[in-house]
């Protein structure tokens, strides 16, 4: 049977439809950008002082700026941001940002973001050690810990000790502060100086893109598979 050019729109349109359909993101939760009044968006309130480029930049390239937004639709959740100056990352270790995975970017994006608000006079009553976005908070994992002295709350990773340096922005659902240090997770920076980087932990938004992927891939798969098949039935 020769293919005919019915055959071939046919083809087309198969493969058309199914590849409209395969839709491989890894973008598991983007958010549209908002029409005012909509939730505050990260990026344009630190955007406004120039001192937050390389915090933004990363926020970006690792999508949790559009998570945030997503999240933050939801007035019932609340959020805390510690921002780190660009003075604070060239504090870093030369090479130290660079050396990190994708996977361990997020990770320490995370570990900027506390998943409740907390307002600049209520330190005193987080109780040790905080939950960050970046998960676990166990010994060695993403532990930070918050002591406060008067009007000064202090924040220690085991690693980096800082003090809530200023504050950004604050509606009472968000609430973002200047940090003078990147804070160092003991999980991604704790064996940098000796031996290898550890293993690294699955944060949640790594675990969907891969997941993600993976699907898509299986879908993938199976569409050049159906394509075959079709074409080679045709040209029989
Ligand atoms: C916020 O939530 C509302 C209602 O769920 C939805 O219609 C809207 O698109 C969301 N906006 C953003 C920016 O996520
Ligand atoms: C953080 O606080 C917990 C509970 O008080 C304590 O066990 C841990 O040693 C502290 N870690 C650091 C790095 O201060």
């Amino acid at each position: 049977m020769a293919i005919t050019k019915q055959h071939f729109d046919l083809i087309f349109t198969f493969s058309l439809l199914f590849f409209s359909h395969l839709h491989c993101s890894t973008t598991s939760a983007q958010a549209p950008s908002p029409a005012p009044p909509g939730p505050p968006d990260v990026i344009k309130i630190i955007g406004k002082a120039a001192q937050y480029t390389i915090f933004i930049r990363l926020l970006r390239s690792t999508e949790i700026s559009d998570r945030l937004i997503g999240e933050l639709n939801d007035t019932a959740n609340g959020k805390t941001i510690f921002a780190p100056t660009d003075k604070a990352f060239s504090n870093l270790k030369s090479g130290a940002l660079n050396s990190l995975n994708d996977e361990q970017r997020v990770e320490l994006v995370l570990y900027h973001v506390v998943p409740i608000y907390i307002p600049l006079n209520q330190f005193q009553t987080v109780s040790n050690p905080m939950r960050t976005q970046a998960g676990d908070s166990g010994d060695g994992q993403f532990p930070l810990n918050v002591t406060t002295a008067g009007n000064t709350a202090t924040l220690t990773t085991g690693l980096t000790t800082t003090r809530v340096a200023g504050t950004i922005y604050t509606d009472g659902q968000l609430a973002i502060y200047r940090v003078d240090q990147v804070l160092q997770p003991l999980q991604i920076f704790a064996s940098r100086s000796s031996g290898p980087a550890p293993a690294p932990g699955k944060s949640r938004k790594a675990a969907d893109v891969a997941e993600n992927s993976k699907a898509c891939l299986a879908l993938l798969n199976f569409a050049l598979f159906a394509f075959s098949v079709m074409v080679f039935a045709l040209s029989l």
